[in-house]
């Protein structure tokens, strides 16, 4: 009976509140968006963090508007907006009404060094994203020089890889050999760092952060949020021990190859250098952005080649007439990356039907205006690859997998409609980096195998960022 009573209160008073947060709709007669902000505190997060987020947009769109609509995701009052003229309008106006901002969870795993207790700070929330991408987009790290210079280490790890973990093994799971691959290229590259043990160490606590990224802010034991907590603590610590050898390998004289050793020796204004935590967070969240999209897309690469032999022996023609230009053990070049035209679209026609990122984030600056809509200061705004990855007007049988769609001859996607490394000043700084380490691996994999996916209905998981389910086990066959 006490219980019931309880239930009933409890029941009355979050009416109320979803009553009274709905009358705050319109604020002083400006007209927001359609939508709804959901339940009280939690908002609409549940659906879009546990549903599929693009069917969590889709539903929406249809149902308040195709171009904008309010909703509570993260604890954050957020528009979103969609299609073509959205992006563009995002693109276009950042730094004037937007500027980055990183849900709740991400500030509070990659901002430890904030404070006792790792609590961070709201304010310059709209700062934190902005700091791997200023590192990153420093003059010199991930241009063609350096990723040139990059690239036949990139080719020999590449290969190493493949024959340690394919070579005589009849069925290899895709996702978490294309993951150690990929950590292990961004560990040399980022760190200076190529020790197997610490990277194999590393894969494991990666994967907890990368979902913990997007989760509910519940810091108990068995949330996702606790153990990307414990993983972020674990790769920190890992962390603080490369940068001090580093630092002992720098005193020694070591050469300065990886953005590891430009962190340690860059001042601030003071002549202040960046403390070690504050380092560690930074390549973690570096290491972070640059991993999981690169496996993604060499996994579901990997998929849909495995499913059809005419896109296979396409990509492998390709790719031998690259192999036959070349002598016994010579390595890739930045030339050969040009040659491989059609692999980079079946590369990016796997990017359009399962975005490795859904989408990201930012707080609006000053109050605008967008198709006849309001959106406040402070309020977050969301745009997602999903408003048009698999629209019909812009991509004809969206359901069918044709990297031909992308060739010299055809009409090109409308501007702004395919955009999964984002767009404008804020576009992904990684994106010639994971060009090389996707087409490197195609390469290489190609030229040694045939290969067949031993489920082709197998589940896609994860909200934000798609992964399939049984790690997608493929049968290798060896020429
Ligand atoms: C297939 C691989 C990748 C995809 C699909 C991808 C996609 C994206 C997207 C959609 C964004 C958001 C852009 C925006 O907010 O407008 C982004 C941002 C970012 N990416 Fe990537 N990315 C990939 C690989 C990488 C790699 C390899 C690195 C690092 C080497 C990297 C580093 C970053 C960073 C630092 C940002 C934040 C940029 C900023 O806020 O200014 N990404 N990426």
């Amino acid at each position: 009976m006490e219980f019931l009573g309880v239930a009933i209160s409890l029941a009355l008073i979050l009416l109320t509140l979803v009553y009274v947060s709905r009358r705050r709709c319109d604020v002083g007669g400006a007209k927001l968006p359609p939508g709804s902000f959901g339940w009280p505190i939690l908002g609409e997060s549940i659906e879009f963090l546990f549903g599929k987020p693009e069917k969590f947009v889709g539903d929406r769109m249809e149902k308040y508007s195709p171009a904008i609509f309010k909703t509570k995701i993260l604890g954050e009052k957020t528009a979103v907006i969609c299609g073509p003229k959205g992006h563009k309008f995002l693109f276009t106006n950042e730094h004037k009404y937007f500027t980055a901002f990183r849900p709740h969870p991400m500030q509070h795993l990659f901002r430890s060094y904030q404070g006792k207790g790792a609590q961070p700070q709201p304010q310059p929330a709209q700062t934190q994203r902005a700091d791997e991408s200023k590192i990153i987009r420093q003059p010199g790290f991930l241009k063609p020089e350096a990723l040139t210079r990059f690239l036949g280490k990139m080719d020999s790890i590449t290969r190493h890889l493949l024959e340690t973990h394919c070579a005589d093994k009849e069925v290899a799971e895709v996702y978490p050999l294309s993951k150690t691959i990929t950590l292990t290229l961004a560990c040399h590259f980022f760190l200076g760092v190529n020790n197997p043990e610490r990277i194999a160490r590393l894969v494991k606590c990666f994967d907890d952060v990368t979902v913990g990224m997007h989760s509910l802010m519940l810091n108990v034991p068995g949330t996702i949020f606790c153990r990307a907590n414990i993983a972020a603590a674990a790769i920190r610590k890992e962390l603080i021990t490369v940068i001090k050898e580093k630092k002992e390998a720098m005193a020694f004289g070591s050469p300065m190859h990886d953005i590891l050793s430009h962190m340690i020796v860059v001042t601030d204004p003071n002549g202040e250098s960046v403390p070690e935590l504050e380092i560690a967070d930074k390549m973690m969240g570096l290491l972070t952005a640059g991993y999981s999209t690169v496996a993604t897309t060499i996994t579901f690469l990997m998929k849909y080649i495995g499913l059809s032999s005419e896109v296979y022996e396409k990509v492998r023609a390709e790719q031998m007439e690259i192999a036959a230009s070349k002598k016994e053990g010579e390595l890739l070049e930045w030339e050969d990356m040009s040659k491989m035209k059609y692999s980079w679209n079946a590369t990016c026609e796997t990017m359009r039907m399962v975005p490795p990122l859904q989408g990201t984030f930012r707080e609006v600056l000053t109050e605008f205006n967008y198709a006849g809509y309001t959106v406040p200061k402070g309020w977050k705004v969301y745009w997602s690859v999903s408003t048009t990855n698999k629209n019909p007007d812009y991509f004809k049988d969206p359901e069918k997998f044709n990297p031909s769609r992308y060739d010299d001859g055809e009409s090109p996607p409308p501007p702004y409609t395919y955009v999964p490394f984002g767009g404008g000043p804020r576009m992904c700084p990684g994106k010639e980096y994971a060009r090389l380490a996707i087409l490197t691996f195609l390469h290489n994999v190609v030229k040694s195998y045939r290969w067949e996916v031993v489920d082709p209905n197998e589940k896609v998981e994860g909200d934000m960022m798609p992964e399939p389910q049984k790690g997608l086990p493929i049968l290798f066959y060896q020429y």
